[in-house]
């Protein structure tokens, strides 16, 4: 199971990286236009500051099959390390993926919503798929269970495409999905802090540093043997 931050926001990566164990970093353009830094000189940020095993997830900008692949090559030579291109799940982004795959470019199949989309990136080479969890909730559908389908169709077809489960908004959802078998989950950075908090694990903490102090006050553990 693979923890991704979603974000591109070197900082915020910096910080959570220190204290999560976090596997790589995801963008999208709306991710990378938030920080509205210059673009070359952010991305080779991102690769230094995760290094190069850590995945960056970085998303094609381009309209055609064809200039998503020169995209992709340009981006894996400058960012190098453990590269996937993002590819939007259209027919352009499909025909993307199959040549992709043939040019040994890892690939992230994004914005999927359905079980088809993520089988047709899948069949056509994806590494990953990326269904968006919350924004199907948001449109009364359930992005748990798309998710969990997805997985079940894989392991049922034998199909080597790992599920990246991508936009939440809370820890139940990020919960529910890896109860499913999700493989992978990018949150944001406010929510990997989100999923460590809870109020009777800080008063605990609390409590054993109070009662310590009652007998041994400043002193540590170091200070005493
Ligand atoms: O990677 C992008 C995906 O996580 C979208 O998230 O919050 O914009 O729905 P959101």
């Amino acid at each position: 199971m693979l923890y991704i931050l979603d974000s591109a926001n070197v900082e915020e990566i910096r910080r959570c990286m220190e204290y999560f164990p976090i596997d790589g970093v995801t963008t999208n353009p709306t991710i990378i236009s938030r920080e509205k830094r210059n673009f070359l000189d952010l991305i080779k940020e991102l690769r230094e500051t995760i290094g190069p095993e850590r995945m960056l997830h970085i998303q094609a900008t381009a309209y055609t099959a064809e200039g998503m692949v020169e995209e992709a090559l340009r981006l894996k030579e400058i960012v190098g390390g453990e590269f996937y291109i993002k590819i939007p799940v259209s027919d352009e982004g499909i025909k993307a993926t199959m040549m992709l795959k043939k040019l040994d470019v890892k690939v992230t199949e994004t914005a999927i919503f359905t079980q088809p989309q993520a089988l047709l990136a899948a069949k056509a080479g994806a590494d990953f798929v990326a269904p968006y969890v919350n924004r199907l909730d948001n449109i009364v559908s359930d992005g748990v269970s798309v998710v969990s389908d997805i997985v079940s169709m894989f392991s049922t077809h034998n199909i080597e495409s790992k599920v990246l489960a991508a936009s939440f908004k809370n820890v139940e959802q990020v919960h529910s999905v890896i109860l499913k078998g999700g493989h992978a989950v990018t949150i944001t950075p406010e929510l990997c802090e989100r999923m460590l908090y809870h109020p009777l694990t800080v008063s605990a903490i609390s409590d054993f540093d109070q009662d310590w102090r009652k007998v041994y006050g400043d002193k540590r553990i170091l200070d005493l043997i």
